[in-house]
């Protein structure tokens, strides 16, 4: 068992996804980012789109605000876009997580493409870090782009899980096995090249055990899954029940 305790980090655009189905206020992301560290999140993570589908500008300045008052991490995807870094140095979030972003796509669908656009991201992570947040690159664990993310000088990564879970959903056990075995060979890789290593998309109850089994991931990203069964059990249960399946392959001390 590894001891490293793992943080959790509580992705909460989709409170934003039920707001903006109706418009108005209700429910409210920030009470929701609220109650997930009420309930133990270790980070709060919140994803602002450039087509604002989900979380808004005043969402994550809210955010941010109390991220701050709670000492708790927030974590702000975003695209590497202009609009977004100049939105990220005025907010100054404890963390930046860049991820590829496409207009059609229902949710960050692939890792982004460090190694093609290495040129275009080096002076945007160089930006970011001088401005005090810690740059994360969400990435395929593919060899290729691990070692482009450690010559940007990023500080972490985040492996995008989403096509193990996706195998293990379509019940393509072999494949699943292969997509671990390669996040697992990828996570020492950029674990032993200096990178803080992170995991997250799609993971559930059924399928996190695994990925919280590699010994160098410090933490994971989840939303979709916890806010959907948050709606029949509250926030509370689903946030200590994902604890206790973390905790049961990694221990809670650390
Ligand atoms: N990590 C990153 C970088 C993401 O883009 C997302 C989705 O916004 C997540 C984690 C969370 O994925 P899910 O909502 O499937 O748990």
């Amino acid at each position: 068992m590894n001891s490293a305790k793992l943080r959790l980090g509580v992705n909460i655009d989709h409170i934003a996804t039920v707001r903006n189905a109706r418009g108005g206020m209700h429910p409210d992301p920030v009470s929701g980012a609220w109650a997930a560290i009420k309930s133990g999140a270790d980070g709060i993570t919140a994803h602002l789109r450039e087509d604002r589908r989900h979380i808004t500008d005043d969402d994550m300045e809210r955010l941010q605000m109390l991220c701050e008052s709670e000492n708790i991490p927030l974590n702000m995807e975003m695209a590497a876009t202009e609009e977004m870094l100049e939105i990220a140095k005025r907010l100054k979030p404890h963390a930046v997580c860049l991820v590829p972003e496409r207009r059609e796509e229902r949710t960050t669908e692939g890792g982004l493409d460090v190694a093609g656009q290495h040129n275009t991201l080096v002076p945007i992570i160089r930006e970011l870090s001088d401005n005090g947040s810690r740059v994360s690159l969400f990435i395929e664990a593919d060899e290729n782009q691990i070692r482009a993310a450690k010559s940007t000088n990023a500080a972490v990564i985040e492996i995008h899980t989403g096509a193990y879970a996706h195998a293990l959903d379509d019940e393509k056990n072999d494949l699943a096995a292969s997509i671990l075995s390669s996040m697992t060979e990828g996570a020492a890789l950029g674990d032993k090249l200096g990178l803080e290593i992170h995991a997250g998309h799609g993971i559930t109850f059924d399928n996190v055990r695994e990925i919280a089994a590699i010994p160098q991931v410090v933490e994971l990203n989840i939303g979709h899954f916890l806010i959907g069964e948050a709606i029949f059990h509250g926030m509370d249960s689903v946030i200590k029940e994902m604890r206790a399946c973390m905790d049961e392959v990694r221990g809670n001390s650390g």
